[in-house]
């Protein structure tokens, strides 16, 4: 017989209040971190709608005999395993807003165990009951679950959670599928980077009411796939800043969202927005900062990497983690953001004169841009400019010095392409199409 020690902190008040503010998905993804942080491989969660029900499966290390009869029933509110994504000790209890029920089997050094938590009252509460697992003589609770059982035993250790009798699918209400569809892309998001990184597997399934079954894999994905980055790392050397651009319309573009993405060992934690691109007081100090990004920006992206134990990233709220970023990173992050607008710029401004003498080349005679503006420098050199004296550019063209190729070819450059196309045709004319040199 297996007794739980813990204290249960405040569980009434905990399971009453705090745990409304948790979504579905939210809880979901408790279990996942869970999952991959004890060394699962394969790791999965079933939305049965059929039966009403969510299972979490991994392979991990199983859950040891002690913290089963302590941890996992107990809330705890401080860090302790600073290696992995675990945190506050809360992440597993976190599931009352999808069911009032846990059932937890797990088998650690060949042992399996099981446990069934009861919200429902105050008594339940303080009371989970844990024991051996005897795949004969299964508690009542386990009965409706047997079909999962089997698999379960198979394996050499891990862990399945079971959340029985779904009160609801969070702000999905009665749609299953909407929930599943929120669960994988959010499971898309969060895992991918981590699971390239770690070569681990990662699937998630629905069951409808009727019909078939299925298993979407999530893809392991690297965000920096054939892309060019900055990255600086701040001080204590454990907290990188990586900033680039993407090309708004590749793959890459969906992995990563608009903003300041942040992963903590690899697993996405959060988004957070450019705040304010220059200065402002925080704490007496001035600051740089990064600002709601004009729209212009929308392909710039920011990426920090942090281990858990870097501990000015992310603070602890009476709930769960929350990822904040430090003075230090916030600085980085800022700097780093107006490097990249210069090399946005540029390319953008690259990017212009390619289209004019792209558009230029659809004239009937193709010229480039640069040896236009060289012979048009000569003619005027040559007191030989003749063509539309009226015209601005003319006038501009005509004060220029005599090495004033570099001018005209800003000037070329800064005209739209259709101005361009028209002078090509002019100087084309006036100039008796010799003088100016034409590229076939
Ligand atoms: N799938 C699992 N495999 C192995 N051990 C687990 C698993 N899930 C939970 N545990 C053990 O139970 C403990 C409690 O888990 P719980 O999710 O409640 O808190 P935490 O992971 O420590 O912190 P948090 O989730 O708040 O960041 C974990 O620290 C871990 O030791
Ligand atoms: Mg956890």
């Amino acid at each position: 017989m297996l007794e739980h020690n813990g204290t249960i902190f405040n569980a009434h008040r905990y399971a009453t209040t705090v745990d409304r503010s948790v979504t579905g998905v939210h809880i979901c993804q408790e279990l996942t971190d869970n999952s991959i942080q004890y060394g699962s491989t394969e790791t999965s969660i079933i939305v049965d709608s059929r039966n009403n029900r969510i299972i979490a499966a991994d392979t991990g290390t199983g859950i040891p005999e002690d913290i089963f009869c302590d941890n996992f029933h107990t809330f705890h509110n401080e860090p302790k395993d600073a290696s992995g994504i675990s945190m506050a000790g809360l992440g597993s209890k976190l599931f009352y807003g999808l069911s009032d029920i846990r059932i937890t089997l797990t088998k650690y050094n060949g042992i399996a165990y099981y446990s069934v938590w009861d919200f429902t009252s105050h008594e339940t509460i303080n009371n989970p009951i844990i024991d051996y697992f005897d795949k004969e003589d299964p508690p009542d609770e386990l009965i409706p679950h047997m079909d999962l059982v089997g698999r379960f035993m198979s394996i050499e250790s891990g862990t399945m959670i079971i959340l029985p009798n779904i009160k609801t699918w969070g702000k999905y209400k009665t749609s299953a599928g909407r929930f599943y569809h929120a669960l994988k892309t959010h499971y898309v998001e969060r895992y991918g980077h981590y699971l390239k990184e770690n070569g681990v597997n990662m699937a998630t399934s629905f069951v409808p009411e009727k019909g078939l079954i299925t298993w979407d894999h999530i893809k392991p994905a690297d965000i920096f796939e054939n892309t060019k980055y900055n990255s600086v790392t701040d001080k204590s050397g454990k907290i990188e800043v990586r900033s680039w651009i993407v090309d708004a319309n590749s793959e890459q573009s969906k992995l990563t969202k608009f903003g300041i993405n942040i992963y903590r060992n690899n697993v996405k934690a959060s988004t957070s927005g450019f705040l304010n691109i220059g200065q402002r007081k925080k704490k007496g100090q001035t600051i740089s900062i990064v600002k709601a990004s004009p729209l212009d920006y929308k392909s710039i992206r920011q990426a920090v990497f942090f281990k858990s134990d870097s501990d000015d990233v992310f603070k602890i709220n009476h709930i769960k983690t929350q990822v904040t970023l430090g003075d230090e990173v916030e600085q980085l992050c800022a700097t780093e953001f107006q490097k990249i607008v210069q090399e946005y710029e540029r390319l953008r401004s690259e990017k212009q004169e390619s289209k004019v003498s792209e558009s230029f080349e659809d004239n009937r005679t193709t010229f480039s841009i640069s040896e236009l503006a060289e012979s048009t420098a000569w003619k005027i050199a040559n007191g030989e400019f003749s063509f539309n004296k009226a015209s601005g550019v003319y006038k501009t063209i005509e004060s220029l010095p005599e090495d004033g190729i570099d001018l005209i070819k800003n000037i070329l450059t800064s005209m739209s392409p259709n101005q361009v196309n028209k002078l090509g045709v002019q100087l084309e004319t006036t100039l008796g199409g010799n003088s100016v040199q034409q590229v076939a």
